[in-house]
């Protein structure tokens, strides 16, 4: 594998293999000393146009435990202020010497652009309304995990909220249709594309019947950033029909799991505190972010010796 992109780039094999893969991590993760040698010498540059805490800590860090040099790019502080193209930038910055760009931009398609102007490895950490793919790969591993199995068949998962600006939810039914699982999303007609019949989805307005049959409420933030205009009437009435409150965790069956990707608005989607709920997977999102990326960056560079490299990631 050169790039991650997509799932439907990674496909079945490559999403299980990285799955398995993160397995090592874990374990790496869990010594006194997380750290081992694997990507000495490789340097890893993070790209971040948008705003974000957990994908650029946690890529930051997986390159960290890897071994691997990093570079942080800012926006802010950088040469794109003086009108330096994005193009120039990745020339400039493959010249100083990097094996992999960590993308993340508001416009979908950045990351197929960048791996026409580099020779490096491209991972795509959010484009626009389009793909995320290693928060896919984070919210099934994390699952697997909970529920000790690896295959989703018979599983409902229901995505709730602002599916229509949602990267995370387009990467999600991708993998988690790839593993078995049944997708439910629940949404106003406004914040649901125009067309999904191509998707591998149901589809209901309506959150409570959905409740009964979930076995993962997936909810999501209403992305007010990516919005040109209001979807909704307003944040009270939207919070009333879509929003997870005491009375709708009640309707969850008891082996139901929680899980958002943040960052969560509460009083919005978010009416309960989730750390009141004892299967919210939340906070296991967001530590196994660290050991999904540093599976993807193993993947993506340790090379001809990889089987070696993983003997030694093992060992
Ligand atoms: C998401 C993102 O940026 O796409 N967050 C994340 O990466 N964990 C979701 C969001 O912005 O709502």
């Amino acid at each position: 594998m050169k790039h991650l992109r997509s799932i439907d780039e990674l496909g079945y094999e490559g999403l299980v293999r990285l799955l398995d893969l993160t397995n090592h991590m874990v374990e790496v993760n869990s010594r006194p000393v997380p750290k081992v040698p694997a990507l000495r010498g490789r340097t890893v540059v993070s790209l971040f146009f948008e705003d974000s805490t957990r994908t650029r800590l946690s890529f930051e860090t997986a390159a960290k435990r890897l071994s691997a040099d990093t570079m942080t790019f800012s926006v802010s502080t950088s040469s794109v202020n003086k009108g330096e193209s994005l193009r120039d930038t990745v020339e400039t910055i493959t010249d100083l010497g990097v094996d992999a760009f960590v993308v993340r931009h508001k416009s979908t398609g950045i990351p197929w652009q960048i791996s026409e102007w580099t020779s490096a490895s491209v991972v795509n950490a959010g484009d626009g309304w389009h793909q995320h793919p290693t928060q896919a790969l984070v919210d099934c591993f994390t699952v697997r995990q909970a529920l000790r199995r690896e295959r989703f068949d018979g599983l409902t998962l229901t995505i709730v909220g602002d599916i229509k600006h949602s990267r995370v939810a387009r990467s999600n039914i991708a993998a988690f249709a790839m593993l078995g699982a049944r997708v439910v999303l629940v949404a106003p007609p406004t914040l649901l594309p125009p067309d999904v019949s191509h998707w591998p989805v149901e589809v209901s307005h309506r959150l409570d019947p959905m409740l009964g049959e979930t076995d993962i409420l997936y909810m999501l933030r209403l992305q007010s950033e990516r919005m040109a205009q209001g979807h909704v009437p307003n944040l009270r009435e939207y919070a009333e029909t879509f929003g997870l409150d005491t009375t709708r965790v009640a309707k969850l069956p008891q082996h139901a799991v929680l899980m958002h990707p943040g960052p969560m608005n509460r009083g919005v989607e978010m009416m309960v505190d989730p750390s009141t709920i004892a299967n919210s997977l939340i906070h296991q999102q967001v530590s196994n972010g660290v050991s999904v990326r540093m599976a993807v960056l193993f993947d993506l560079l340790a090379g001809e010796s990889s089987a070696s490299h993983l003997a030694q990631v093992a060992s």
